[in-house]
């Protein structure tokens, strides 16, 4: 790692020039703003010309930067630090920052993002990636909802295989997340964020601080929300809450706040995944609840086991040909009863209302295996305007093109409802937000 010298774990960062540029620049901007001394256009190490932000969460911002001396593009993280921000925080994050660095160019697998190299700007740590044309989990949830159960558990497979790398080099990522998972256009999923990782067996990463950031309580195992020993079956248990929110549209718990999700993590068992997606084989679901243990000795024995059990998974098993039943005749009933009830709905601005019909309606049309048939992109459709009408359009612009493209391949685009989706799609240009 090129300069990249900071305060040791839980020492605080003291004086050196990076330092004292961030502390003067600072106190005309916010950290974030034009006055950062990094930004758009500043070139690091005389090499990487950052050139747009792709994000950030709370530690860093992300940019897409032009690597000159090779003249390809890559990813530049770059540490936020805030000068409000007391001593002990900022050494935590760069301690933090430099973990990940570490962490990460200690691997080298398809499934986790590569680094190329990491330095200092002006006191400033950054870290060189690969440049990854993708989307992470979080927005592939809220654009698309639930996905596909062979997607899901190829997305699962890939996870799992990227950890059982990290975990084989002593490394847990402790924040596995819909966030820190990468989906690019051709269905590879890279792990991103090794920022709160543990390395067993070192003092010098060794992760003590009780101040430290836990990661993130929707996701993270019972035993990080008690502050026990993490290990690489927390990993798991954390792939399991992602897969489970892959299926169900949601984790396995939901809270208002930290404390309500540490209490559900120990003690509440997860609403069983087939009940809230029954199109799913029985064998996943049980791999995911196993995964979900509360004691990680009761978890898969570690990450190359999910993997292949996953795996397996992935073989396609044809479905048992089935003639229609009675009961079909009444589920499909119950689904074009549903489907009413929701236009109703939205006609009358109850969203809320309108989508759980529809998602029951999805239920019964995924029981009926009838995802291809007209009813299911009519509550599809459903959905995506009750959303619509509860968060904005622009949760649901690419949603409704995706639903606009799968209608028109499943049912020709003359259908009408193809054509439908695609006038209401287009009417709604993405410019318009
Ligand atoms: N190598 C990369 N290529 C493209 N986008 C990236 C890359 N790394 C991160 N991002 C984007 O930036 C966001 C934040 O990155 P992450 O590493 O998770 O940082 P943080 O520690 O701030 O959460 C990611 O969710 C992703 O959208
Ligand atoms: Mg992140």
């Amino acid at each position: 790692m090129a300069g990249s010298e900071g305060p040791r774990d839980g020492e605080p960062a003291r004086r050196g020039p990076g330092r004292r540029i961030g502390r003067v620049r600072d106190q005309a901007g916010d950290g974030h703003g034009v006055a950062d001394v990094i930004d758009v256009g500043t070139v690091l190490s005389g090499r990487y010309r950052l050139e747009e932000p792709l994000g950030g969460g709370g530690f860093g911002r992300v940019f897409t930067a032009l690597d000159q001396s090779l003249g390809r593009r890559v990813a530049v993280k770059v540490l936020t630090l805030r000068d409000e921000w007391a001593d002990d925080e900022r050494s935590e994050r760069q301690g933090r920052f430099r973990r990940e660095a570490m962490a990460a160019a200690a691997l080298s697998h398809p499934n986790v993002a590569t680094v190329h190299d990491a330095g200092d700007h002006q006191g400033r740590p950054f870290l060189v990636m690969e440049l990854l044309r993708g989307r992470d989990f979080g927005r592939v949830l809220l654009e698309r909802g639930g996905l596909p159960v062979a997607d899901v558990v190829a997305y699962g497979a890939q996870i799992c295989a990227g950890l059982q790398h990290a975990h084989e080099r002593g490394l847990v990522h402790r924040d596995i997340k819909p966030e820190n998972l990468m989906l690019l256009p051709d269905g590879v999923v890279k792990i991103l964020d090794f920022g709160l990782v543990t390395q067993r067996d070192s003092k010098l990463t060794r992760y003590t601080d009780p101040h430290a950031v836990m990661g993130s309580p929707a996701y993270f195992s019972p035993e990080q929300a008690q502050g026990r020993d993490v290990t690489g079956r927390s990993d798991l248990y954390s792939v399991g809450c992602v897969l489970y929110a892959l299926l169900a549209e949601g984790p396995p718990f939901s809270s208002s706040n930290y404390v309500g999700f540490a209490y559900l993590h120990v003690h509440e068992t997860p609403e069983p995944l087939e009940r809230r997606r029954p199109d799913v084989p029985r064998e996943l679901a049980l791999l995911v609840h196993e995964m979900l243990a509360k004691h990680p000795a009761d978890r898969p024995a570690g990450a190359g086991e999910a993997a292949a059990r996953l795996r397996a998974l992935a073989r396609p098993v044809p479905p048992p040909p089935r003639s229609p039943t009675a009961l079909d005749q009444g589920a499909r009933h119950l689904v074009w009863t549903l489907l009413e009830e929701g236009e109703g709905l939205l006609r009358s601005g109850r969203f809320a209302d309108a989508d759980r019909r529809y998602w029951q309606a999805m239920q019964q049309i995924a029981r009926l295996g009838a995802d291809r048939e007209p009813a299911s992109f009519a509550a599809q459709f459903g959905r995506a305007r009750a959303l619509e009408g509860l968060h904005g359009l622009a949760a649901v612009v690419r949603r409704l093109e995706n639903l606009s493209d799968e209608a028109a391949s499943a049912l020709g685009a003359g259908h009408p409802l193809a054509r439908c989706l695609a006038d209401y799609s287009a009417a709604r240009p993405e410019s318009s937000l």
